[in-house]
């Protein structure tokens, strides 16, 4: 069975993302750069600076993907942004893994991001394990904590460990397989690995808890947990580096190696011979002298090795691969080879675009990764009129890179962006001065949302007949309903049975 794991952590900012990420990394090895991760986590969080911040850092790749290795496991920790706000980078990156952990802050629960995110890792039955951490501080009562996630998510939950009080009594972590409790001890109560056998050694206030935890929860269910129908429930602290040994163990026994991939071929399992991958991030080289750009690739299947040839779908001829970048943790290497599960950074000078399939044989094509409807809609106006070719080509670019989606209307010139977070669109005005020297103010737009449009060509023609000022063509020349609101979109949708008014647009 493969030895890789390939996942992403999900949580609302300030449950411990980083710090955590931090500490899988230092258990995996990559001990130096423990205190990089958590500086640029902090600077993210400071949405002023985070252009800054990527400038100086140019091509920001080696926070993407963090490989490292621990007792022969392989594990590939895909970074999802963590600003409060959405972009479709986070969704996309979601289609790249095959399981996620969920963290959770003891004191605060399910949060909206949380939230969000579950439901996307629950479109595509991502398995999930969920880290209840900071428990070195006062939370909640874990039965509400366990509650919270079974009822807001319907999901089981099956508690693997249990904290021993929390905050200023708290005592350790009983684990229920192996009925030890792990102690923090020293004067940093660090974990330091002591373990005591149980009887005896937890107060009978807890004992009693630890009990009725034990038989109130299903048991753990390797299928349900593959399913997606249950999570384990794991407890400790990142800060202290309490409970993340146990966390990785989880990942490493119970998560899924790499998922085969739906394809216009039926799926492809990963044990197919030839290599084939698709492209779920593109990122441009922040340095506006250089339009290098480096495009993220989740291997489905085969081994890659250096030099390659692959076809990438959206290009029909093949491209070499002479420098791949792989990610272990303690630098960004070049790819001698890599294995389904494995993200291998391509540089290119845009001939790849996210959603893209590379195979060795060009014969497959992957589907489901979904272009998103946009929440907020706006129109572009230049400041400079004579601009416009230069705006095209920067929204084109940008769109291509899956910063933005860019709708252009069939009447009229007013070009429109639309975006699933209010981020993006700070970042879309500073790039587009900063790299295409286009000075631009976005305004409302008379949209609300848009639909990708699908039907035969007659029902299509019959449709723009009446609604022209409604359509628009996306960056690929595909047909669009620009909606005025919700409403609009019903409406349409029970007038135009022939056709179907999709959400989410797959390549
Ligand atoms: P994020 O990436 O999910 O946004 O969260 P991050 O790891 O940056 O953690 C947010 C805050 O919570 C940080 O405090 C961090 O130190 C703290 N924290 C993380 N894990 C634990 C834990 O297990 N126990 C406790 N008590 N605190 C934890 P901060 O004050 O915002 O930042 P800093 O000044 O400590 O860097």
């Amino acid at each position: 069975m493969s030895n890789r794991r390939t996942f992403a952590i999900i949580s609302h900012p300030d449950a411990g993302k980083t710090t955590l990420t931090e500490k899988l990394l230092l258990q995996g090895g990559a001990i130096h750069l423990a205190g990089e991760v958590k500086a640029r986590g902090a600077a993210r969080r400071a949405r002023s600076d985070w252009m800054k911040i990527e400038q100086q850092r140019g091509i920001s790749v080696t926070s993407s993907v963090m490989t490292f290795q621990k007792d022969g496991t392989v594990f590939n920790l895909l970074d999802t942004p963590g600003h409060e706000d959405f972009s479709e980078d986070t969704y996309r990156t979601l289609t790249a893994v095959d399981s996620a952990i969920m963290v959770i802050d003891a004191a605060k629960g399910i949060e909206p991001q949380t939230r969000k995110l579950f439901e996307v890792c629950r479109m595509r039955s991502v398995p999930i394990i969920t880290f209840v951490n900071k428990v070195d501080r006062e939370g909640r009562p874990v039965f509400e904590t366990l509650d919270e996630v079974a009822d807001a998510l319907a999901l089981d939950v099956a508690p693997m460990s249990w904290p021993v009080g929390m905050g200023g009594i708290f005592e350790g972590v009983y684990d229920f397989a192996s009925e030890t409790i792990a102690r923090p001890e020293g004067d940093s109560r660090e974990f330091l690995g002591k373990r005591d056998p149980a009887a005896g050694a937890i107060p009978d206030e807890f004992l009693e808890e630890i009990e009725l935890g034990r038989e109130g929860y299903p048991q753990f269910d390797l299928a349900a947990y593959r399913h997606g129908d249950l999570t384990p429930v794991y407890f400790g602290s990142a800060l202290k580096n309490f409970g993340v040994a146990e966390l990785i163990a989880a990942i490493d026994r119970y998560a899924p190696p790499p998922r085969p991939q739906a394809s216009d071929q039926g799926t492809i399992d990963p044990s197919r011979a030839d290599v084939t991958g698709f492209v779920f991030k593109v990122q441009a080289n922040m340095d506006p002298q250089h339009r290098d750009r480096i495009a993220f690739m989740r291997m489905v299947s085969g081994t890659f090795k250096r030099g390659m040839k692959l076809t990438p779908s959206g290009l029909g001829k093949p491209i070499a691969v002479h420098s791949p970048i792989l990610f272990f943790a303690q630098d960004r290497e070049i790819a001698d080879s890599a294995e389904a599960g494995d993200i291998i950074g391509i540089p290119n000078h845009g001939t790849l675009r996210v959603g893209d399939t590379l195979s060795e044989r060009n014969d497959v094509r992957f589907t489901g990764l979904p272009n998103f409807a946009p929440e907020i809609l706006r129109r572009v106006v230049l400041k400079d009129p004579t601009k416009t070719k230069q705006l095209r080509k920067a929204l084109d670019d940008l769109s291509e890179e899956g910063v933005i989606q860019v709708f252009y209307p069939e009447i009229g010139s007013q070009w429109i962006v639309g975006v699933v977070g209010q981020l993006q669109l700070d970042v879309l005005i500073s790039r587009l001065e900063a790299e295409y020297k286009v000075e631009a103010v976005l305004e409302p737009s008379p949209f609300d949302t848009a639909r990708w449009l699908k039907g035969t060509s007659e029902a299509l023609r019959s449709f723009a007949d009446f609604n022209l000022s409604n359509l628009a063509k996306d960056r690929d020349g595909d047909p669009v309903f620009m909606a005025r609101s919700a409403w609009d979109v019903s409406y349409q949708q029970e007038r135009n049975p022939e056709l179907t008014f999709s959400a989410t647009k797959e390549r």
